[in-house]
């Protein structure tokens, strides 16, 4: 089948998930529209030029350039394509609810239109797809939440674990039509009706956030017991009803989903009366955890002021440059604020880093970050960061110390190397060394 045959598709807004998005449909050989209302970004990639750091995209957006336009005329996304995918940012407000203007301007700009199957990726409370359906009863919607994962999204796209579709009973063709373009990738299927669909998205990722939150607090108590989280974790995740993934210890989780979605969720349930109490321990924890490489740095410093820090890993998790609501901002802001020096590294987040952590001092390399420090913490478990020639590093620093906030690094190599290294949940590590 050529590509004039396949179904076109439309994008709206074209962000981190729109790009993907628009890439992979390109990719499965349908003609692409996806329109924003940034000019220079739609310029920038109608020269081929990708601002985001996501592995495999610029290849894909480079193979499949006659089949991707981009454009802000929103009419003539409408002109050229009647199934429209809608990937505009739904941000926390102040209060911390979704914010919902992007997609009510996206709304108020269909309107006048009749003829189109509006898809929603944009993550959104449950009841806001029945609401537009309302508001645009000549228009078809369908839910089709998003559940990419940031530095694996491309492989994501193209294997899916599930599709959910939702839809009211008289989109259910809509809904057809939507599955349709996802069934070559294979996965499951799940049909349901709107709302449902958008619980699913905000359950899934409140549920990933609490078994985190639930794997940090053993970590910690197994520092107070003698035991290793690492040990724990796999023992619990060869029960099948608990299972593997999403058990690993660390110093919080971040990023552009978890947090806004698990406060998200916990507000929707106040606003419709319902007390979600468990949501609240999550994030709690979340925040707690971020903190401890604190107390874990003075236990071994003494008071920080005039320490220097060495941050390596600054993205909110490997493979990204992404910043939004990185453990990285929270850490060096409680650093400094303790009198601490701090000078951080990460292989591709260094320019969106800059602006948010003032006061930090950027280095070039690992090294040159380790370089004089007190102390280091791994804050993001990139792979380059096992390859650090570690004796070097020790000599180089004023005391080698390692807080290893990913369990990531070889515990008996550093020690070999001559660093006091300590991980999360590790009973003991603190006080061997050498
Ligand atoms: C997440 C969801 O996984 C995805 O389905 C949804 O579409 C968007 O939100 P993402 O934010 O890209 O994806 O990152 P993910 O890989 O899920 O990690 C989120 C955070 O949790 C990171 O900060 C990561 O370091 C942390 N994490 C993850 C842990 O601390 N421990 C784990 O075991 C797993």
């Amino acid at each position: 089948m050529n590509s004039e045959e396949k179904t076109p598709v439309g994008v709206i807004g074209v962000g981190w998930v729109g790009l993907v998005t628009a890439a992979c449909f390109a990719e499965l050989g349908h003609p692409v529209i996806a329109r924003d209302v940034v000019q220079e970004k739609v310029d920038a990639l109608s020269r081929g030029e990708i601002t985001i750091h996501e592995p495999g995209l610029a290849e894909l957006l480079e193979r499949n350039r006659d089949r991707l336009t981009f454009t802000t005329d929103m009419d003539e996304l409408l002109n050229g394509a009647r199934l429209l995918f809608v990937c505009v940012d739904t941000p926390p407000t102040y209060s911390g609810d979704a914010d919902l203007s992007r997609v009510r301007s996206v709304v108020e700009d269909l309107s006048a239109d009749g003829d189109h199957v509006l898809i929603m990726k944009s993550t959104v409370p449950a009841g806001t797809g029945a609401s537009i359906r309302r508001e645009l009863p000549g228009l078809a919607y369908v839910s089709c939440p998003e559940f990419l994962k940031e530095g694996t999204a491309v492989e994501d796209f193209m294997h899916p674990d599930r599709v959910v579709v939702g839809s009211e009973p008289e989109d259910s063709a809509a809904a057809e039509e939507v599955a349709d373009l996802y069934r070559p990738l294979g996965g499951e299927f799940v049909m349901t009706d709107t709302s449902s669909a958008e619980m699913i998205k905000l359950a899934s990722n409140a549920y990933l956030a609490t078994r985190i939150s639930f794997i940090n607090e053993i970590a910690n108590v197994c520092e107070e017991v003698g035991a290793d989280v690492s040990e724990v974790a796999r023992g619990m995740g060869l029960d099948e009803r608990i299972g593997p993934h999403f058990l690993r210890p660390g110093i919080g989780f971040g990023g552009s989903c978890f947090p806004k979605d698990v406060n998200a969720l916990k507000l929707l349930a106040g606003n419709s009366g319902y007390h979600f109490q468990l949501l609240n321990s999550v994030i709690e924890v979340n925040e707690l955890q971020k903190r401890r490489v604190v107390s874990k740095l003075t236990k071994h410093l003494g008071p920080l002021v005039g320490k220097r820090i060495a941050l390596l890993g600054l993205a909110f998790k490997p493979d990204t440059d992404d910043m939004r609501e990185a453990s990285s901002l929270v850490l060096s802001a409680r650093l400094r604020g303790e009198g601490a020096e701090v000078v951080a590294y990460d292989p591709v987040a260094m320019s969106n880093a800059r602006s948010l952590l003032p006061g930090v001092e950027m280095s070039d390399t690992a090294q040159e970050a380790l370089a004089g420090s007190d102390a280091a913490v791994l804050v993001t478990e990139w792979s380059e960061f096992k390859e650090i020639d570690w004796t070097e590093a020790a000599d180089r620093m004023r005391r080698p110390l390692l807080i290893d906030g990913r369990n990531f690094l070889d515990a008996g190599q550093l020690r070999s190397a001559g660093f006091l290294y300590e991980g999360i949940g590790k009973a003991g590590t603190g006080d061997e060394s050498g």
